[in-house]
């Protein structure tokens, strides 16, 4: 795998920020992970405890980074720096210059542009610091919501998977959206 030297940067838009993962937002990540809709649509462990936001934090974000397959960062508010949620770059290919992006949002910071700004951020860094060529987000086409922050961020549906495997090994339809450089 490449190698990442660098820090993990900051990116923000005076609205949010999205910085690497501290050890202090395990105990608002386990309570965020709580959420049936973050537990049915992403890949976060099921059930979620303090244990997965830990090793998550200390462990996997870190590694990752270091090793160059993903980028994970936390979603903040820039006034007030509360913990909103997630967003990842994650399956960093390199060679193939591509990734796949994926997010959630404590449920009671919806519905007000959060998620699109968090995607936007990630996606443009992506594309210009780190010279990614190809973004992708999969969703499943029952998450509307998701399928709306795709689009709102520039991303634009590509093709189906019909009947791929998900990330519960349960099989269905999945949209492939796609941002290119
Ligand atoms: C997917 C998810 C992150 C979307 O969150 P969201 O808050 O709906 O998305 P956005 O941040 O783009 O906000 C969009 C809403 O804010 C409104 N909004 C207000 N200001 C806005 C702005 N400046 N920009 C964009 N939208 C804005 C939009 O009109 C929209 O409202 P609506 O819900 O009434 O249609 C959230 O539903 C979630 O965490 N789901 C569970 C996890 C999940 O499914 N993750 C994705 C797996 S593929």
């Amino acid at each position: 795998m490449h190698h990442q030297p660098s820090p993990q940067p900051q990116l923000t838009d005076d609205v949010i920020v999205l910085r690497p993962w501290r050890s202090t937002d395990a105990l608002w990540l386990c309570e965020v992970c709580q959420d049936p809709d973050i537990q049915r649509w992403t890949r976060v462990p099921v059930p979620y405890a303090m244990s997965d936001a830990t090793s998550f934090i200390d462990d996997l974000a870190p590694t990752t980074w270091r090793n160059g397959t993903a980028a994970h960062f936390a979603v903040t508010d820039a006034a007030s720096g509360r913990g909103l949620g997630a967003v990842g770059l994650v399956a960093v290919d390199r060679d193939a210059s591509c990734a796949e992006i994926g997010y959630y949002l404590a449920s009671f910071e919806r519905g007000r542009g959060v998620a699109t700004r968090a995607v936007v951020l990630i996606a443009d860094w992506a594309l210009s610091d780190l010279g990614l060529d190809r973004l992708e987000i999969h969703v499943d086409p029952r998450n509307t919501p998701s399928a709306a922050v795709a689009e709102r961020s520039g991303f634009h549906a590509e093709q189906v998977l019909a009947q791929g495997s998900d990330p519960r090994a349960e099989r269905h339809d999945t949209v492939v959206f796609v941002r290119v450089d």
